[in-house]
């Protein structure tokens, strides 16, 4: 039986990924890629929808690709490619943004939080359209699943009603794909405010654990991480959010159940447990760190492996959209 069909992407903001990325998607994209036909990339143009120096940019998607290979990720076992190298995606997104209402991208929670933050006068069209280029990046490889972590389930669902949409409109050619988000790490919080989520764009800098940081500066951060009242290490995220997502990310690491956790560190301080947390996360990501040093010392290598991912990617991409073209009534090219 052929392998299920699943797609992702990532932004190539910051300088690294963080610990958030890492847990609520990146360590799923590289245990699914053993099982399904994994095709992952990295979203240059979803990328541009905030203004960037053209070299960081440029530096950035390097530096996402070299960090995803370090992570796991296996040229040999997926299709690893950047999304401006495949046309279809803004093709098939122009198709996309053609069956959305207006009201309807406009009710994007990510969209609105944004623009509410920079004003209407400093939020590009690009921003409003964006969650509509992520459905045609799903749709167009016919993917089942999408492994994300939660802040993306409205997006997903946008991107199965523009799918049933199409097909109930046009013809029956799109998969319908499923949020694939797993509990326990779905969202990781901010270290200095462990109510909202861990984000590059909202969290100060103490709040946010990038991978490929100095060993020193992690464990710094993570050994400040605001805790709550009370001295007791349990799981309870309504009353100890601090404690609950110190819990979380050393469980994911470790592997270690949270059950465990609880009975290993019963009557321990919270001092104790960051300590752990932070050398956890410290030797778990120091290889990666390294590895990714090493892969960046060759561009022409990460090039060519883009480029591998890219063919198979537009493949893909060419045939699905062809099949929309002619079912939407577009002539095809003498
Ligand atoms: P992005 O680049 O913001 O984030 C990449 C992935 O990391 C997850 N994530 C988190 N998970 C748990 N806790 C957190 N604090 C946390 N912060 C981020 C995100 O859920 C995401 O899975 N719109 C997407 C990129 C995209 C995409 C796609 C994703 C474009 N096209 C097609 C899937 C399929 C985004 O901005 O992710």
């Amino acid at each position: 039986m052929s392998k299920e069909r699943i797609l992702s992407g990532i932004q190539p903001t910051g300088g690294s990924f963080h610990l958030g990325n890492y847990l609520g998607a990146l360590k799923q994209w590289v245990d699914l890629q053993e099982s399904h036909d994994a095709f992952y990339c990295v979203v240059d143009l979803h990328a541009i929808t905030v203004q960037v120096d053209p070299k960081i940019l440029r530096e950035r998607s390097l530096t996402s690709t070299a960090q995803l290979l370090a992570l796991g990720l296996d040229p040999a076992k997926c299709s690893l490619f950047m999304q401006s190298h495949v046309p279809a995606h803004n093709q098939l997104g122009w198709v996309m943004e053609c069956l959305t209402g207006f009201g309807e991208a406009g009710r994007m929670t990510q969209f609105k939080d944004k623009s509410q933050k920079s004003g209407a006068d400093r939020t590009v069209v690009g921003l409003f359209t964006y969650p509509i280029l992520q459905a045609a990046d799903i749709l167009l490889y016919q993917a089942k699943y999408v492994p994300v972590g939660e802040d993306q389930r409205q997006h997903i669902e946008l991107t199965r009603d523009l799918g049933q949409r199409f097909n109930s409109t046009y013809k029956d050619i799109f998969t319908i794909p499923e949020a694939y988000i797993t509990k326990a790490a779905a969202k990781i919080n901010d270290l200095q405010d462990p109510s909202a989520k861990m984000s590059k764009t909202n969290s100060s800098p103490a709040g946010v654990v990038d991978i490929l940081d100095a060993p020193e500066v992690n464990a710094k951060k993570i050994k400040s991480a605001v805790t709550d009242t009370g001295r007791e290490i349990k799981f309870d995220s309504a009353e100890k959010p601090g404690v609950s997502n110190l819990l979380t990310i050393h469980s994911a690491l470790s592997g270690k159940s949270i059950a465990d956790l609880e009975s290993e560190f019963a009557g321990k301080g919270y001092g104790d447990l960051k300590g752990a947390v932070a050398e956890v996360v410290v030797e778990y990501f120091r290889p990666v760190r390294e590895r990714t040093m090493e892969l960046l010392k060759d561009p022409a290598e990460l090039t060519k492996i883009l480029k591998v991912g890219a063919d198979k990617a537009n493949t893909v991409a060419e045939d699905t959209l062809k099949k929309v073209y002619d079912a939407m009534g577009l002539i095809p090219r003498a």
